[in-house]
């Protein structure tokens, strides 16, 4: 399999393959080459397929299988998404005015997948560049010796609110109810979940749950490239959604997340450091800073895939204008134990329309 490099700007270079996709019982050359796509993905952190011509979920859910595409579970995760089935979902359902920074998927739980990938069935119009990528080696590098200094070795816990199912913030903000979060309505089989996962439930008046994940790592070793930055602790904060939202422009976004911080911080999810104490606000503001500077947005076309090392690259999506649809996978490495979670399909909203 050969590949030349593609610039995707701001000094941003990633393997590119052309290879044919579309054929019904997967290409044959990407089952011949597919220790080879990891490999690659491993050491330069992507590989782009592009004119893949892949023509929907169901040919993408195919060609991951072809590949021996190692699918991680999407249990204890916060993006609103639908699950198709056969490990496809959508990217995200947050909507077109919210961008996504760049960040590493799963990053604010210690077990995180190894692969993230992204298939591009509907591109945006007029080649609207909406994958936004950064390379998390530069990154790392970049980050100023006090907060390396300060974080490394450290562990922060996700705590999160969680609505019930059926509940107007769920419907009316798409925010994830404790059952699609836990792949549960049982609170027993919810309550052995968690203690497998080294998980916290707490469930206060009106059914809400208050959800307090495993102590995630800062800094965590990639097999090729040793110690990396890899953490959303700085992201998942309400001022760096705040941040988010200045950016994006959603004024009454950003008035909703200051109120709710001067008024019940405690209730705003957050990542926690593990003694309790939270993240200072100049450490949030000098990671966005950071990761705003990082991004590189690219476009992927019609039947498109990209594979990303999930350490190695990060991920995010721009707002844009029309419609898009993206699908996505999330991998493990092959001759790693399998995830805690892979017992379970999905946390998911579930749509499960791919046969298999
Ligand atoms: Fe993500």
């Amino acid at each position: 399999m050969t590949y030349e490099y593609e610039r995707l700007g701001g000094g941003l270079v990633v393997p590119c393959v052309r290879l044919d996709l579309s054929r019904s019982n997967g290409p044959r050359s990407a089952q011949d080459f597919k220790h080879r796509i990891f490999e690659i993905v491993d050491r330069e952190g992507a590989l782009l397929f592009r004119s893949a011509g892949i023509d929907g979920p169901v040919r993408y859910a195919e060609f991951l299988a072809t590949i021996d595409f190692r699918h991680h579970s999407y249990v204890g995760g916060t993006a609103p998404r639908t699950d198709l089935g056969r490990g496809v979902y959508t990217a995200t359902d947050l909507p077109a005015d919210t961008t996504v920074m760049i960040h590493q998927e799963m990053a604010y739980l210690d077990a995180i997948p190894d692969y993230i990938s992204f298939y591009c069935h509907e591109p945006p119009p007029e080649g609207q560049k909406t994958h936004l990528i950064g390379d998390m080696r530069r990154l790392s590098a970049e980050l100023p010796d006090r907060l390396r200094t300060k974080y490394r070795g450290k562990h922060a816990r996700l705590r999160r609110t969680l609505p019930p199912e059926g509940s107007e913030s769920v419907i009316a903000r798409r925010d994830k109810s404790w059952q699609e979060v836990l792949g549960t309505g049982d609170r027993q089989e919810a309550a052995a979940i968690a203690a497998r996962e080294g998980w916290d439930l707490t469930w206060t008046a009106g059914d809400y749950l208050v959800f307090v994940q495993e102590p995630a790592r800062f800094f965590r070793p990639h097999p090729v490239y040793g110690e990396l930055w890899c953490t959303q602790a700085l992201h998942y904060q309400a001022a760096a959604r705040r941040l988010v939202a200045e950016r994006d422009g959603r004024t009454a976004d950003a008035r909703r997340l200051a109120a709710a911080m001067a008024a019940a911080p405690d209730t705003v999810d957050a990542m926690v450091m593990e003694d309790g104490s939270r993240i200072p606000p100049e450490d949030i503001a000098a990671w966005f800073e950071l990761c705003l500077a990082a991004e590189v947005a690219y476009a992927l076309g019609r039947g498109e895939v990209i594979i990303l090392d999930n350490m190695l690259m990060a991920h995010g999506r721009s707002t844009f204008t029309g419609p898009r649809t993206v699908y996505t996978a999330l991998g493990d490495r092959a001759g790693q134990p399998p995830p805690r979670c892979s017992t379970r399909t999905s946390s998911s909203r579930t749509a499960h329309v791919l046969p298999g």
